[in-house]
């Protein structure tokens, strides 16, 4: 048996632990495994690389790819799809595992569509997936972005100022919600819900009535700037990093400073938290989930996603890999109770 494995869209700490885990279920199944490179690019120009157990053994802790990535988009390319079929059976790949974000698992469930054997991972910092409780990368992002806030509020404290960090979270809020409740943030503004800068400005004033400084978080999807011009990839997002002019934060910082008098200042976090190294969870999870997969591969299940529901390792459809998840309204509520 001969099996593709290949990671689309942004990188995420855990991808090199997913195909150390796909590849030790091989070692232990007799199982060939084929790393294509750049992700859907990769099978589109015919680059692979043969790999095995020994290449990835000391990669578990490593942060990016090692196969590499793209936001190559096959379904925009002339013949995209068939190209990729067609290479999928020059390479002789009896099933190809995908590993990826809603993109990526877009193009698997449209190859599955079209008869191919494929298995999708999820993977994506935004972990804005709905078919698993959480998508590897998350956490580990999370924890860097965490790291950072943390700094911003010692440095903010020390001179008395008013902090914005500005988050990942193209569509979804997960990483600032979270990075910010455990930094302990003062205020953190999301996409899911209507973003009232003057609700910020109303704590920040309480706040430094009672002598304290604070710490406001911003998602990056939040549109508090315009972006209708920003360049897009691929797939048709916006490229937010390369977007000129004004950012959320130092949108939100000048507003502050405008409205309080108080001395703010904005730092974009940017990709800082997606080149990390996976934290254990990331590390425990990724394996588990890449010896699912080759495991499904082995017994011939297709059209399947892996997925992490509480402790345990399932499959779900892959279909249901490519459905949006955001922070709900009923989450929210609980989260804001610490944004004071
Ligand atoms: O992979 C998800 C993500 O990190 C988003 O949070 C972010 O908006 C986007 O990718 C950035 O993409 P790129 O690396 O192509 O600039």
């Amino acid at each position: 048996m001969k099996i593709g494995v290949l990671n689309g869209g942004g990188d995420c700490a855990g991808l090199n632990a997913v195909t150390r885990g796909i590849l030790a279920g091989a070692a232990h199944l007799g199982v060939e495994v084929i790393g294509i490179r750049n992700g859907w690019a990769g099978l589109l120009e015919n680059r692979t690389v043969r790999i095995d157990y020994n290449m990835f053994e000391e990669l578990i802790g490593t942060g990016g790819t090692a196969l590499g990535t793209s936001r190559t988009n096959p379904l925009k390319r002339k013949d995209g799809l068939q190209t990729v079929v067609n290479n999928m059976t020059l390479l002789g790949l009896d099933c190809l595992i995908a590993v990826g974000g809603d993109d990526t698992l877009g193009v698997a469930a449209e190859l599955w569509r079209n008869g191919q054997k494929i298995i999708g991972v999820p993977k994506t910092i935004d972990n804005d997936l709905a078919g698993t409780d959480y998508s590897f990368g998350f956490f580990s992002a999370v924890d860097e972005a965490m790291r950072m806030i943390e700094s911003l509020k010692t440095t903010g404290k020390s001179h008395g100022r008013v902090m914005v960090a500005e988050v990942m979270g193209r569509d979804a809020g997960w990483i600032s919600a979270f990075a910010g409740i455990a930094a302990g943030a003062n205020a953190v503004i999301i996409p899911e819900f209507q973003s009232d800068p003057d609700e910020v400005v109303r704590i920040v004033r309480e706040r430094h009535n009672e002598g304290k400084s604070s710490t406001v978080v911003v998602a990056e999807g939040v549109k508090f700037v315009s972006r209708e011009k920003a360049e897009r990839d691929e797939f048709g997002h916006e490229l937010i990093a390369k977007a000129q002019g004004e950012t959320n934060a130092s949108w939100l910082a000048r507003y502050i400073e405008e409205k309080t008098g108080l001395e703010t200042r904005a730092t974009v976090l940017g990709h800082t938290i997606r080149g990390t190294a996976p934290n254990s969870y990331d590390r425990v999870m990724t394996s588990l989930l890449g010896l699912k997969a080759i495991e499904a591969a082995h017994e011939g299940r297709y059209g399947i996603m892996v997925s992490i529901r509480g402790t345990k390792i399932e499959e779900v459809p892959l279909s249901e890999g490519v459905q949006k998840k955001y922070v709900d309204p009923a989450t929210w509520n609980e989260m804001k109770k610490f944004f004071m």
